[in-house]
């Protein structure tokens, strides 16, 4: 096995990894080696290799930026299923690590490429394909639904939370075609506004998208989506794009199909998760993090999927009052209608009742 000069070898999950021994360990990641390893997305390998067990694959998936290939070699080293899994990297480097992972883990189910993304994928398609850029997603979209097989999936990662929550509004706008908020749910609507965009992409082939699971986690957004190939399902994705309008100072929110003047979108305004995909799901031991998994599992589960959240410091201050305990928060307002934690912020709620009903039960627990 030839190992790439600059490599130690680490654990993660169930799998051994041949990494880049100066690599990141927090934040978005910077290449301090010749090839990109961030410990911190151990996290975010975990999730997808709870989810990759619940999608039971046939056939054929692509890490498509695989860098090291820490996720295909997880993916296939930790999921059992009859399929086959290509990582690629367009970097000759990360390529020669991905073969030496491959070989290290003795993975038979496994074929390493050397390519760029959208080379690859016009000549093959998959049933799967993951998309993990250094930013946005932005340009690699089109070739990897492309690159899709009918109802297949898509994993894609965006590490530009900063235009999508609303800081720098007019990149937002150039790669995502959309208004965003810069507020306390900046990050929902951030989320929200790339899943409205990879639907319209979709669209434009006559492909429809399902979330399976889409979250904000650390310093990036995940999406796991169902690409269903028909006319009807483009229009029916479609059909859950809004626009979003905020009042600053009452915290009053509405949405809507259509746009106003100052509203935020287009958006995503259905569902982020597939209530039978959570249940399927599990953190199972030997995950890297499994304390960490089996929190935010929780929370997906239970949370709403009313859009948009309230900060509790927020409502406390806009009302004169000292914060109350969030679980009583949300249990005061189950009394009346729904109400959850959400996974975007530990110290906010989810509720599907108006802001009146909000700031009513709030002056009654004072
Ligand atoms: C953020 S890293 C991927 C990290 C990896 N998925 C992991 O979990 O450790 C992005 C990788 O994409 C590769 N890349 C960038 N543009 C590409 C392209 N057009 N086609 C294929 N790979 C590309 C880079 O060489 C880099 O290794």
């Amino acid at each position: 096995m030839s190992i790439p000069s600059d490599a130690i070898e680490i654990m993660e999950g169930r799998t051994r990894l041949l990494i880049p021994e100066a690599h990141s360990s927090k934040g978005p990641g910077k290449r301090l080696g010749c090839v990109f390893f961030n410990a911190q997305m151990a996290f975010n390998r975990d999730v997808s290799v709870m989810l990759f067990r619940t999608l039971r694959l046939r056939g054929s998936a692509l890490d498509a930026m695989a860098a090291t290939g820490a996720r295909g070699i997880r993916l296939a080293n930790e999921c059992r299923g009859e399929y086959r899994m290509f990582m690629n990297d367009k970097d000759p480097r990360a390529f020669g690590y991905i073969q030496a992972n491959i070989e290290l883990n003795a993975l038979e189910n496994c074929e390493a490429t050397n390519q760029d993304l959208r080379c690859h994928l016009a000549s093959k398609v998959h049933d799967y394909v993951d998309i993990d850029p250094f930013g946005t997603p932005a340009p690699f979209v089109q070739a990897s639904l492309q690159g899709l097989k009918r109802n297949g999936v898509l994993a894609v990662t965006a590490t530009d939370t900063a235009p999508l929550a609303g800081t720098h509004a007019k990149k937002c706008i150039r790669r995502y075609m959309a208004r965003p908020l810069r507020n306390v749910f900046g990050h929902e609507t951030g989320l929200r506004i790339l899943i409205g965009y990879l639907a319209r992409e979709a669209a434009q082939l006559d492909k429809g998208i399902k979330p399976l699971l889409c979250y904000y986690a650390d310093h990036y957004f995940r999406c796991f989506l169902r690409v269903p190939e028909n006319a009807a399902a483009a229009d029916e994705s479609l059909s859950h794009l809004g626009y979003l309008c905020c009042d600053q100072s009452s915290h009053e929110r509405s949405w809507s199909i259509d746009h106003s003047p100052g509203a935020s979108g287009p958006m995503w305004l259905g569902p982020l998760h597939d209530r039978g995909v959570l249940s399927d799901m599990d953190a199972e031991k030997g995950l890297e993090e499994r304390e960490r998994c089996l929190k935010y599992l929780g929370l997906w589960r239970e949370e709403l999927e009313t859009p948009f959240f309230y900060e509790n410091n927020e409502i406390s201050s806009m009302l004169k009052l000292s914060p109350h305990v969030l679980d009583e928060v949300v249990e005061r307002l189950s009394q009346v209608g729904h109400a959850s934690k959400t996974h975007f912020s530990p110290t906010a709620f989810k509720t599907d009742l108006p802001l009146s009903e909000v700031r009513a039960a709030y002056l009654d627990m004072a």
